[in-house]
Parts: structure tokens; sequence; C-alpha cells
């Protein structure tokens, strides 16, 4: 892929080139972060920011890999200073000029997320972590299995948002939406085999709580911001979920990139695709399914039966992680509760059903 010079990410950017890149010269000083972390050091951690701190002339004359390596390396460093109690802009006040620019220039909010923390960090010893630890490692690596291929599955999503039910097209997309998809079952086992609720409760949470830059406020880089809910939008949402769901769906798009967002719009207007292929089924003759519907269907049934599937494991492990006697916090690091995730997990399930309903599983016909 090429790296794009325009003035925001538009999607066109090189992840291995970003990954590539240390603007602040912080590999060398990864050692003596997890260092004042696990002493819970802050005058050292806000020594580091200040020592990394790039002038805002540096911040606009960056090209733009350079911006997001920037805000990831400043994230790290500034999440860490939050988890020992330190809002890291009220502390260093110029943080928010450099911050603030990079954010315009990425066209994504002036912090890091997910995608710096996951999606353009390096692998290895140069690996951005807030602790160093190998369960912290392992569990970044379960997030590297879905994002890029949710990402994925939302360029996947709009091929299908425009495909014709029933088409050929729509039935391959669907099964390219059904493999991308089932990044989230891997995703999950992992965490489950690899990483304890406490450790994430206990040693990970609190450094992804969310930071005040002038008078706003933005959440860390939480999983829950993988771009699921945007899938989820147009799969099954935009006409079968409730209200809960949906303002937790449409909050979480500032944390996305910056193409993805009129899509939270545009998909929230529009029928699903689940009512979409439910109507043509209705629509078409009794008895007979072509084959390419029975294949849209099929797939869309198996995308869904993995975010059931995803979501039934990954409620077990949240409600361990939030149990009254192992959480820190009352809510996950993207904002929402246990009972939001009970409610899509059930949300989830009823739209599995409703979907497997219709679809006569016998009958096709090879046209
Ligand atoms: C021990 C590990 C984990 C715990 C305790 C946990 C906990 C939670 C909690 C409490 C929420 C509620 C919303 C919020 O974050 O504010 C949530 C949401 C979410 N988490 Fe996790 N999570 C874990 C791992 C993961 C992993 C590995 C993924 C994979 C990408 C993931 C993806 C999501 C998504 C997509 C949501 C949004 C709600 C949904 O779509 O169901 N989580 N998580």
């Amino acid at each position: 892929m090429q790296v794009k010079t325009a003035n925001s990410l538009r999607g066109f950017v090189d992840d291995e080139h970003i990954r590539h890149l240390d603007p602040l010269d912080f590999d060398i000083r990864l050692p003596s972060l997890w260092e004042a972390n696990a002493a819970g050091d802050v005058r050292a951690l806000l020594a580091i920011l200040n020592d990394i701190l790039p002038s805002l002339e540096t911040t606009k004359a960056m090209s733009l890999p350079e911006s997001v390596a920037t805000i990831r390396d400043l994230g790290i460093v500034m999440g860490s200073v939050k988890r020992h109690g330190v809002e890291p802009v009220v502390a260093i006040p110029e943080l928010e000029a450099p911050l603030r620019a990079i954010g315009e220039r990425t066209g994504m909010i002036p912090r890091d997320t997910i995608h710096h923390y996951i999606r353009w960090n390096p692998t290895g010893r140069r690996e951005r972590m807030y602790t160093g630890e190998p369960m912290e490692k392992l569990l970044m690596a379960s997030v590297r299995i879905s994002l890029p291929r949710l990402s994925a599955a939302v360029d996947v999503c709009t091929a299908l948002h425009t495909a014709e039910a029933g088409d050929l097209d729509f039935a391959l997309a669907a099964n390219e939406l059904a493999a991308l998809v089932g990044a989230m079952e891997d995703s999950i086992d992992t965490v489950i085999a690899d990483v304890t609720p406490e450790f994430f409760a206990r040693t990970i949470r609190p450094y992804f709580e969310d930071i005040r830059i002038g008078e706003d406020t933005f959440l860390g880089p939480a999983a829950a911001h993988v771009p699921l809910a945007l899938v989820d939008l147009l799969l099954w949402a935009s006409d079968h979920s409730d209200s809960e769901y949906l303002k937790f769906v449409h909050e979480s798009a500032i944390y996305g990139l910056e193409h993805w967002r009129p899509l939270y719009q545009e998909w929230g207007n529009a029928p699903s695709l689940a009512a979409r292929v439910i109507g043509a089924l209705e629509r078409g003759p009794k008895g007979e399914v072509p084959l390419a519907m029975h294949a849209s269907v099929e797939a869309l049934c198996r995308t869904l039966r993995s975010l059931m599937v995803f979501r039934g494991k990954h409620l077990t492990v949240a409600r361990k992680a939030y149990a009254d006697e192992v959480r820190l916090y009352e809510l996950g690091s993207g904002g929402g509760s246990i009972g939001l995730l009970t409610n899509i997990t059930s949300l989830v399930k009823g739209m599995w059903h409703m979907l497997r309903g219709p679809a006569p599983r016998n009958t096709r016909s090879a046209t």
C-alpha cells in the first residue's frame, strides 16, 4: 500500500512503515517506562513525557506517518501518568497544542486509540506496552488477531451495502464477511487461554482510563473500539437494535478512522443486511431458494453465529473481571457496562434465530 500524503488518514496508510518509526526516540525509554509504572513513580513518568514532548512547530512539520507514531508514543506515557492518578494535560499543559494539531492532521481524536496501541504498534522488542509483562503482550496479541480483519470487514460491508441481496456478488462478499468476523472468536479464545481476569482488571484496565484535554474527555485505547459496532450496524443493528446499543455504537464513532465516520449515519439510516435478505426471501417464490440467496443467508447466519459465540464467551470473561471482589472500576474502558454486554449478547442471539428461521435449509435451486 502507498503512504498517502493527504491531510488525514483515509485508510491508505502503510501500517508497517508507521510501526517502524520512532520519531520521539522512545525505543530506548521503554525499560524506564515499565520501571516507573511498576514503582508508581509519577515524577519519573512526567519526566519521560516532558523529554519526548515535541514542540508545536516540530509536530506541524511531521509527515502523516510520523504524526501517527508520535501520538502512539505520547499515548502510552499519558495513559501511564493517568493510571497513577494525574491528568497528563493538566500536569503538562504544553501537551495540548501538539495533541490537537496531530488530531486535526490525522482526522482522529487528539490522543491514542486502539489503532495506535495495536495496529500501529511494532511487535517484538520495540512493542509499546504499559507494563512490559508477557500477559499484556498476550492480551495485545488477541486484539492483533481481530482488529485488522474487522477493519477489512468494514470495507466488505461497504460492498455489501451497495450489492443486491440475492446476487452472487452479495453472497461472495457475505462469505468474506463471515471469515473476517470469525476472527472475533479467535481473539476471545486467545484471551481466555492466556489472560487472567485479575490481570485485566487490576493491572491493565487502569491504563485505559479517560484523559482530559482542555474541555474534552477522551476514552483510552479500549478493545471495545475495534470497528465491530460499525459492522453490527449494517449487519443487523440499524433496524433490530435498541436505543442503548445504538447510543454505544454512535458514541464509539469518534474512536475510529475519519473515513468511517459518515458510515455511521449512512448505515444507521439504511435497512440492515439481515432485514434485506429476510425481505428478499419473503418476496421470493415459495419453496425454492435460488443458490446465491441461499449462500447469502447461510453466510450472514454464520457471521451472526460467530458474533453470538464471541459475545457469549466475552460476557463470561467480562463478568469475572468486573465481579465486585475483583474490579477496580464500575464501567469498561469503552464506557459501557456488563448490563450493556448482556443486552448485546441477547440481541445478537435473537437476530441469529430470526435469520435462521425463514431460510429453508434444504431447498435450493441451481440459479
Ligand atoms: C479480559 C479481557 C476483556 C475484558 C475483561 C473485557 C471487558 C469488556 C467490557 C466490560 C466491555 C463493556 C463496554 C466497555 O468496554 O466499556 C467490553 C466491550 C467490548 N469488548 Fe471487551 N473485554 C476483554 C477483551 C476483549 C477482547 C480481546 C476483544 C476483542 C477485540 C474485546 C472486544 C470488545 C468489544 C467489541 C466490545 C464492545 C461491546 C460488544 O461489541 O460486545 N474485548 N469489554
